[in-house]
């Protein structure tokens, strides 16, 4: 199976975009043809700073890296470095209708939080198609928020492929239901825009403090509390096994502790999770220039596959 994802280098990551989206690519790599990239061009729709977009997108692979992406087995690049991507862009927007992109909640959500409408904003979708057609690609990973998205990438295939012939692969999306929206410290989805997020490479004090602001009912200490109603819970039960859970869940129910024990439970547990990565991300950081050769080497590949792929689509379409 040829699996892709790109993220978007738009700040800190979190555990959100880790459990929805990082986690299930990386695990995938043991049996599937992974391929990974930094989504820089869609950045661009959320930040005019060039320098501050190449330092995140540096950063971004840095910590895709440390996280498990292992460039041995997957392709992974910079979605620039492969600018093939930007041509099937074109080609593609002629199999695009205006209704089916100005139905994307994506977009009208941005927009209705007061984010400027502009072209690249509004086409995203179809640059998106791109990155997953251009590579062949049949199963595309995501949060329940990039549906929409994959169904637009579909009807633009589908469109294309009853022009010309079965030149584009119908891609399949897969939505872990465990992890399809996790939780900020406010009970609602956490995001970088809602600042409501706990990070997943930031200091000890910075974890403290995230972990301490997870909003908890007034419940006194002595009493047994729910679990299930817990924001806490709810987010230390991604890093929990069966096990694990259900010790916690005893101890909600036994009314002996409060929530500042709860909070304190869950630092540690995401401390001590992602503690290895940590290490990694240092070594990354301290070799820049084998980060660009990882890099090189994945747009290389990258390249080679766009390469053979617009041959074939331009042909077909007289160009
Ligand atoms: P943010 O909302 O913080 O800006 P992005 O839109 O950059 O996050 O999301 C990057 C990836 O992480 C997407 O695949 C998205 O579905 C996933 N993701 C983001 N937030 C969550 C969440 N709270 N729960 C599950 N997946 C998430
Ligand atoms: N839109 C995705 C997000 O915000 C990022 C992205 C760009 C992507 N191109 C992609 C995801 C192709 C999967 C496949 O998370």
């Amino acid at each position: 199976m040829k699996v892709l994802t790109g993220i978007q280098p738009s700040g800190n990551l979190h555990i959100g975009n880790y459990f929805g989206s990082i986690k299930n690519i990386i695990d995938k790599q043991n049996d599937n043809e992974v391929m990974a990239f930094i989504a820089n061009y869609h950045a661009q729709t959320s930040c005019s700073d060039g320098k501050k977009l190449s330092e995140l997108t540096r950063g971004c692979a840095i910590d895709f890296l440390a996280l498990g992406l292992n460039p041995d087995k997957s392709m992974f690049w910079v979605q620039s470095h492969s600018p093939l991507v930007l041509e099937l862009y074109w080609i593609l927007s002629s199999f695009t209708s205006m209704g089916l992109l100005e139905r994307a909640h994506s977009y009208k959500d941005k927009v209705a939080k007061g984010i400027k409408a502009n072209h690249s904003l509004f086409s995203y979708p179809v640059l998106m198609a791109a990155d997953i057609l251009l590579y062949g690609s049949n199963l595309v990973p995501v949060g329940k928020d990039q549906i929409q998205h994959l169904e637009i990438t579909r009807d633009i295939a589908v469109r294309f492929n009853n022009e010309y012939g079965d030149i584009l692969t119908i891609p399949e999306y897969f939505v872990d239901e465990n992890t399809a929206i996790i939780q900020g410290v406010d009970g609602s989805k956490m995001s970088k825009s809602y600042k409501n997020t706990i990070d997943i490479f930031i200091d000890d004090k910075g974890l403290k403090k995230q972990v301490k602001k997870i909003i908890t009912d007034s419940t006194p200490l002595e009493e047994p509390k729910n679990h299930e109603t817990c924001n806490v819970y709810n987010i230390a039960k991604n890093f929990l096994n069966e096990d694990e859970c259900k010790e916690l869940q005893e101890r909600y129910k036994s009314g002996k502790e409060g929530y500042g024990h709860f909070k304190e439970y869950l630092r540690g547990v995401i401390s001590n999770y992602f503690s290895s990565y940590k290490e990694k991300r240092e070594f990354y950081i301290k070799n820049p220039e084998l980060v660009d050769e990882i890099l090189k080497q994945g747009a290389k590949k990258a390249n080679d596959i766009a390469s053979f792929q617009m041959e074939q689509i331009k042909e077909v379409v007289g160009i």
